[in-house]
């Protein structure tokens, strides 16, 4: 079993960001939350360690409150990598073997972290790093190699030379030891004589001739320094989704223009246009068709829906054959039962459609309930917020016939089958079958043109 130790004190100045480094988001989880739960989902990792600064300790904590194995530990300054897992009280670790990797490696997964300690194994050597051959080994550590191909020395890129600078093979962060050796050795590191900073790599000479390389698959080797390799780690994470969707039967019109965050679910036969944005907690049912620019966060669409270009639906429950769009706002906890049609320019918000209800165009509807095939005309507003800046409810019931531009002075109750007059603003409840009319009567001044 491993214990894996994280680190995450570095100050991320290439960021050039006021947010530390590991709390930037790929594709909708923070870097230090996907390093995290790789471990935790890898039946490998029995305990976790996380390394923070005295800055960044507080929203790490926030960050990882949910995460049980994840302790955090305080690096009082970053002084480097080396004086980083000495931060870490080794002693109390029971595994005999740890993990130690950078937390600005956001792609790897919990199969990697398996598959690394299966091959570290089989290298019968105590310690061991992931190395990785990179056609562009950009500012990656250069790992040298012996005549007799045994690693001897991980050359950082500030401290190589030109030839060094060359090879190809590059350290990726990621290190397996056997816990009594890095314990033994790690306050043996010397600071580098170019940037003052205990470098970890310097283990390799200290462990010689027992430290070996596993090569990893080249995702493992994407660190993130800069603002330009975040977005690099995340549209590799998107693009990976939208490869796996492709596969399991859903049209993505653009590979390259699809935003789908990882956990979100989608059935066969979903059809996603360029641009369209799926985060969080959402599921799509089979054969809906989702248009471009669309974006949805924590919500679950029925099969055979559609939903139109530029509409956002956010943590709400729609059922099946709703129609949606364009240009729509679902806002929390709306609710549509099945074929329902929201047209352009409406806002919703806390409010129940009931199936087969309309509200085609331009109409703010929160705190309501509208029932069964009622219509709802264009303007509809329930006035739901009152100057005691308390919350109304607004009650539709079935088959209402909603006139355009009706106002609804909630609470207020509408019985089924009734109908309002357009223009009317409503106050008062009305009763099922009924016409009310609320509005001034017109009055026509003859001759008034002079
Ligand atoms: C490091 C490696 C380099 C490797 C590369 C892979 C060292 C000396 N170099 O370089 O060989 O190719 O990663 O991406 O290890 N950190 C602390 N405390 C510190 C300094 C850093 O916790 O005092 C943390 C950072 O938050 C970061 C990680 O350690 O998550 C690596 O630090 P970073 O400055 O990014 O090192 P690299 O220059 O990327
Ligand atoms: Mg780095």
């Amino acid at each position: 079993m491993l214990t894996a130790i994280i680190l995450a004190a570095g100050e991320g100045k290439r960021m050039k960001s006021d947010r530390t480094k590991v709390l930037h988001k790929v594709a909708g989880t923070t870097m230090i939350s996907r390093i995290v739960s790789a471990m935790r989902l890898s039946s490998s990792v029995h305990s976790i360690y996380v390394v923070a600064s005295p800055n960044n300790a507080q929203s790490l904590e926030h960050e990882l409150q949910s995460e049980s194995l994840v302790q955090i530990v305080v690096q009082k300054e970053a002084l480097g990598t080396a004086h980083a897992v000495q931060s870490v009280p080794l002693n109390d670790i029971t595994t005999s073997h740890v993990l130690v990797m950078n937390g600005d490696h956001p792609l790897i997964e919990a199969s990697d972290v398996g598959e690394l300690f299966q091959n570290y194994e089989k290298n019968n050597l105590p310690h061991a790093l992931v190395g990785c051959e990179l056609e562009f080994p950009e500012h990656y550590g250069r790992l040298k190699i012996d005549t007799k191909s045994r690693l001897t020395k991980v050359v950082e890129f500030k401290d190589a030379t030109d030839d060094e600078k060359k090879i190809n093979l590059i350290n990726t962060g990621i290190y397996i030891f056997e816990k009594e050796g890095l314990e033994k050795s790690i306050s043996k590191v010397q600071p580098s004589s170019v940037t003052n900073e205990y470098y970890l790599t310097q283990l390799v000479e200290l462990l010689q001739p027992h430290f070996g390389v596993i090569v990893g698959a080249p995702h493992l080797a994407h660190g993130v320094n800069t603002p330009d390799a975040l977005m690099q780690a995340q549209s590799f994470v998107f693009q990976k989704k939208a490869t796996q969707l492709l596969n399991e039967g859903v049209r993505v019109w653009d590979p390259l223009h699809c935003y789908v965050e990882p956990q979100v679910k989608l059935e066969a036969d979903v059809e996603l246009q360029p641009g369209v944005f799926l985060s969080g907690s959402t599921s799509v049912g089979f054969g809906t068709l989702i248009e471009s620019g669309v974006r949805i966060s924590n919500s679950s669409i029925g099969p055979k829906s559609h939903i139109k270009a530029y509409s956002v639906i956010e943590d709400s429950e729609l059922e099946a054959e709703n129609s949606v769009g364009p240009m729509a706002h679902l806002r929390s906890k709306t609710t549509l039962q099945a074929k329902v049609h929201i047209g352009n320019f409406v806002e919703t918000k806390k409010s129940l459609f009931k199936k087969e209800a309309k509200c085609g165009h331009h109409s703010y509807i929160g705190d309501a309930t509208i029932g069964e095939r009622a219509n709802i005309g264009a303007g509809t507003i329930t006035c739901n917020y009152a100057a005691d800046k308390k919350k109304y409810e607004t009650k539709i019931g079935n088959d209402v016939f909603v006139g355009t531009d009706t106002k609804f002075i909630a609470p207020v109750e509408i019985g089924n089958n009734a109908i309002t007059a357009a223009g009317s603003t409503i106050t008062k409840d009305v009763p099922e079958k009924a016409l009310a009319v609320a509005r001034a009567r017109q009055k026509n001044i003859e001759n008034y043109h002079k």
